[in-house]
């Protein structure tokens, strides 16, 4: 399974690249903001941090321009993988440039339909935003499982990116439910390494080796 930050503070990818577990970097235009700092310079110094995919998205609403748009941030570097929402205009570009060779992340995704339609336009990644489901009563395990499910009948090779990622245990519900990558805040993957009895066991370790070498 891979791991990616789901951020676009380049010291938090700075922070966690030495653990050697970040696979990729994806961003939104809500996270973008967040930073302060333009898209473009965002992704080009998260690029020359970690050598994997990084998606950036767009932010046009008609197709034409998503393509214009896509076809600039896949300038930028050749790990952009450029993320488009669901929707009608979004899915025709992405069968366009995904025949041009550039890599799309489609986002947005709430249900199994539209992770049919992702897949049939030749989507790298689909996004399923698993905590939002679940903010509203609904269930992000099940979405991921249904998902593998129909692309496994299918053969589609879009990889499932679960993303809204809250909290460890989503982790290790997408791990189980099959996702291909977890994209998450970096306070959860923190949270990932935690375990009290590691912390217990670890104090222990280093005290009786304090008294034996004493
Ligand atoms: C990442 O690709 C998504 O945009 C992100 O995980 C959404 O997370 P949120 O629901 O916490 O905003």
């Amino acid at each position: 399974m891979e791991f990616f930050l789901d951020t676009g503070i380049v010291e938090e990818i700075r922070g966690a690249a030495p653990w050697g577990i970040v696979d990729g970097v994806t961003t939104n235009p809500s996270l973008i903001a967040k930073s302060g700092r333009s898209q473009k310079d965002v992704i080009t110094e998260i690029c020359t941090i970690i050598d994997g995919p990084i998606s950036a998205e767009v932010i046009s609403t008609d197709q034409e321009g998503m393509i214009n748009e896509a076809k600039e941030l896949a300038t930028l570097h050749d790990n952009v993988v450029v993320k488009l929402p669901l929707t009608e205009a979004g899915i025709g570009a992405c069968k366009v440039i995904s025949g041009m060779g550039i890599r799309t992340n489609v986002t947005l995704c709430f249900s199994p339909n539209q992770a049919l339609l992702a897949a049939k336009a030749g989507a790298t990644y689909i996004s399923p935003f698993i905590g939002r489901l679940d903010d509203i009563g609904h269930s992000g395990v099940h979405l991921i499982e249904e998902i593998r499910a129909i692309y496994d009948n299918f053969g589609y090779p879009t990889k499932i990116l679960a993303a809204s990622i809250r909290h460890a245990d989503h982790v290790r519900l997408m791990a189980l439910a099959g996702a291909d990558v977890a994209t998450m805040p970096i306070k959860v993957m923190k949270s990932l390494f935690q375990h009290p009895l590691t912390d217990k066991g670890l104090s222990s370790f280093l005290a009786d080796h304090e008294k034996a070498n004493s």
